[in-house]
C-alpha cells in the first residue's frame, strides 16, 4: 500500500521480499551479454567505445563535480531517504520489489523537469488528450509522478479536484497547492484504491518500470469510476531515421538497441511504442472509445520545421541534462559494463546528439481511452 511521502513510514528491513541485498543492482555482479546476445540485438562490446580516441568534450555537463561514475556504496540514514548508491548516483529506498533505473539525485530531478517542459511542448502546451470536463472531474492519478510537476500543473488547472501523485522516490516539491497529495508506492504491487475512484488515470513516461502493462491497465480500469478516462504518453526506445544519416554502429543507433536489452533483462521493457503496449492493454483491460495520438521527435536541432525542430530541441536538452544519469544503472548494473565505457559511450551520444548530419529521430504515443458507463 502506499504511503504519504509528508508521513514517511519507519524503516524498511534492509532486505527486499526477494532477499536481495539494499543495493538496487540486480545482483552484485552483474552478468554481461554473451557474445552471441550481443549480437543477435545488434550490439556492439562495451569495450568498443573505449578503444578508440574519445570525441571532444565541448560540454560541461558538470558530472565531474557530483562525482557520477566513482565507485562507492555509502548508504544514508534509515527512511525512506535511505538511498542506494550505485556508481556516485543515488537510487530510491527499498519499496516492494521495485528498481528503478532512474537516479533520484538532485541532477536528476532537474533533468525530470526539463522533459516535463518538452513533453509540454510534444503535446502543443497541454497536459493531456483526454475530453475531460472541469466539472465532472473530482479525484486524479498520476503513476510514478517523478518530480511531480504534471501533478502540480494539472491541480491548477483543476483547482477542486484532489490530484494524487505516487512514485517510489520521495523527490516532489512540498510546497505545492493545497489539492495535491504525493505518496510512495511501488506502481506494480497490488493497487489498494478502491474500485471506481478515480475521474482521470495519467501513465507518463513510463518506460522501464512496469512488469506487465496488462495488469497496470486492467489496475487503471477497476479504480475508474465509470466514465472515467484513463492516459498514457509512451516512447518508443529506438531511435529512427528515413535518410541514412543514422549509421549502423553509431552512440545513437546503439542507445535504443542496448536500452532494448537492459530492458530485457530488468523484465521492464522500453519498446512501448514498439510493442504497441497502450493499444493492446487498454483494450484488453475493456476501455473504449481508444484513441491515439503519435508524435514523432527529430532528436536535436536538424528538422527544417520550426515546431519540429523544437520538440527535438527540447528532448535533446533534457537527455543532455544526464546524460550519465540515464545510462548509469542500465549500462553498468544490469548489463555489466565498467564505468570507463558506459562515460566513454556518453561521450559519443552527446556528439551524435549535436552531429546535425545525423537525422534520428523516435516515436512518442498519447492514447486515451474512458471506462463504460
Ligand atoms: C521517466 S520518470 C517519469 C516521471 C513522470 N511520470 C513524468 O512524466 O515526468 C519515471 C518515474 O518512475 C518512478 N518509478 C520507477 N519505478 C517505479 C515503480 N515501481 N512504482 C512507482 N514509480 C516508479 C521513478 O522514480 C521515476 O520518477
Amino acid at each position: 500500500m502506499s504511503s504519504s511521502t509528508q508521513n514517511p513510514q519507519s524503516p524498511k528491513s534492509p532486505q527486499s521480499p526477494k532477499g536481495k541485498a539494499t543495493s538496487p543492482a540486480p545482483a552484485a555482479a552483474p552478468t554481461p551479454l554473451s557474445a552471441e546476445a550481443q549480437d543477435a540485438a545488434g550490439i556492439l562490446p562495451a569495450t568498443h567505445w573505449t578503444e578508440q580516441p574519445l570525441p571532444e568534450e565541448d560540454v560541461d555537463d558538470g558530472a565531474s563535480s557530483i562525482g557520477s561514475f566513482t565507485s562507492t556504496t555509502a548508504s544514508l540514514s534509515s527512511s525512506i531517504f535511505q538511498y542506494r548508491e550505485v556508481h556516485g548516483r543515488t537510487y530510491h529506498a527499498e519499496i516492494g520489489n521495485a528498481e528503478s533505473w532512474e537516479p533520484n539525485d538532485q541532477r536528476h530531478v532537474d533533468a525530470m523537469e526539463i522533459f516535463h517542459h518538452a513533453i509540454l511542448v510534444h503535446m502543443g502546451g497541454k497536459l493531456y488528450f483526454s475530453p475531460l470536463e472541469q466539472k465532472k472531474v473530482q479525484k486524479v492519478l498520476d503513476i510514478a509522478t517523478g518530480a511531480g510537476l504534471w501533478v502540480i500543473d494539472f491541480a491548477d488547472e483543476f483547482p477542486n479536484a484532489e490530484v494524487i501523485g505516487t512514485d517510489v522516490s520521495p523527490i516532489q516539491p512540498s510546497w505545492v497547492p493545497p489539492n495535491v497529495k504525493f505518496e510512495l508506492d511501488d506502481c506494480n504491487r497490488e493497487w489498494t484504491w478502491p474500485e471506481n475512484t478515480f475521474d482521470f488515470i495519467n501513465f507518463r513516461f513510463l518506460n522501464g518500470i512496469v512488469d506487465d502493462w496488462y495488469t497496470l491497465f486492467r489496475n487503471a480500469y477497476r479504480v475508474a469510476k465509470p466514465g472515467g478516462y484513463v492516459e498514457s504518453y509512451a516512447t518508443g526506445c529506438r531511435f529512427l531515421c528515413g535518410d541514412g544519416t543514422l549509421k549502423e554502429g553509431c552512440a545513437l543507433e546503439q542507445w535504443g538497441k542496448v536500452y532494448q536489452e537492459g530492458g530485457r533483462k530488468l523484465g521492464r521493457t522500453f519498446a512501448v511504442y514498439e510493442e504497441d503496449l497502450q493499444r493492446k492493454g487498454m483494450e484488453a483491460a475493456g476501455f473504449i472509445d481508444i484513441e491515439f495520438r503519435d508524435i514523432q521527435i527529430p532528436v536535436g536541432g536538424w528538422h527544417p520545421e520550426k515546431e519540429a525542430n523544437e520538440r527535438g530541441l527540447w528532448w535533446k536538452l533534457a537527455i543532455e541534462g544526464d546524460l550519465e544519469g540515464y545510462i548509469n544503472y542500465l549500462w553498468n548494473s544490469v548489463l555489466g559494463w565498467t564505468p570507463d565505457e558506459a562515460k566513454a559511450f556518453t561521450r559519443y551520444m552527446r556528439r551524435d546528439l549535436n552531429d546535425p548530419k545525423i537525422h534520428g529521430y523516435f516515436m512518442a504515443r498519447v492514447a486515451w481511452g474512458r471506462k463504460p458507463e
